[in-house]
């Protein structure tokens, strides 16, 4: 469903460096097992979460993972880090093996808090964060300095940003409060929400992502605590 595939005689010969041409007498001979049955075409196609095995030899096992962390600000957005805790360090009652296997599906700054989606489903993380799904982003931001309508009108607008010749998308941002707003991005550019606010010289003092397209932040969840989707939120998606 949401898997990349391989041909099953590539998928071999890059697993096991042996050319097409054995790949194809293996299989003739009934060597090669995919979920349990044997295969014989080479045109078969392997999914990321098919189980492969080759005489035997388990070559590919996993199972999809999808996992909602509550990011705690001071916790760098990546998979591994010399110096800083990473967001996967937080992650408790998985496997070596399953840490491994995951990636970030759109990062947060370091000072940033909130939702943050984790995966081993490529095909899954690439569709969310594909420009063309326009996926929503919901921030919660604090100000230094007071707001008005003329900040709602700017992000509507889009603003041009020389360094990467781009103009954002148009983004919503509603007004809670004097110095707090809630801003919804269908993009994620580097540091976009302090870049946006940096053009009215008004420094953000805290940011926190709510929701991600149907996913809201489970309200459970403490700063730290992560736990997995449910299959109707990973099909939500
Ligand atoms: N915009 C930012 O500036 N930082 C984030 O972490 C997310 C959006």
């Amino acid at each position: 469903m949401h898997t990349k595939s391989f041909r099953i005689d590539r998928y071999i010969s890059q697993q096991l460096g042996i050319n097409r041409r054995d790949i194809k007498l293996m299989l003739a001979q009934g060597r090669v097992v995919i979920n349990g049955e044997i295969i014989v075409e080479v045109t078969t196609m392997v999914a990321e979460f098919d189980r492969v095995e080759c005489d035997g030899k388990v070559l590919q096992n996993k199972t999809p993972l999808y996992i909602m962390l509550n990011k705690p600000t001071g916790v760098v957005s990546a998979t591994k880090d010399d110096q800083h805790t990473t967001v996967v360090d937080l992650l408790e009652g998985y496997s070596r093996a399953e840490l491994e296997s995951l990636h970030i599906v759109g990062r947060l700054d370091l000072n940033t808090s909130g939702l943050l989606l984790l995966t081993n489903d490529s095909a899954w993380s690439r569709k969310l964060m594909s420009p063309q799904a326009k996926v929503h982003k919901v921030y919660q931001v604090e100000l230094a300095n007071d707001l008005n309508e003329d900040y709602s009108l700017a992000f509507a607008k889009g603003m041009y940003f020389s360094y990467e010749d781009i103009t954002t998308q148009p983004a919503e941002l509603k007004i809670l409060s004097n110095n707090v707003a809630e801003v919804v991005l269908t993009e994620g550019k580097y540091h976009q929400i302090k870049r946006m606010f940096g053009r009215f010289r008004n420094p953000v003092l805290a940011l926190h992502r709510s929701a991600v397209g149907h996913l809201c932040l489970d309200p459970l969840l403490k700063p730290g605590q992560s736990r997995r989707l449910t299959p109707k939120e990973v099909n939500a998606i």
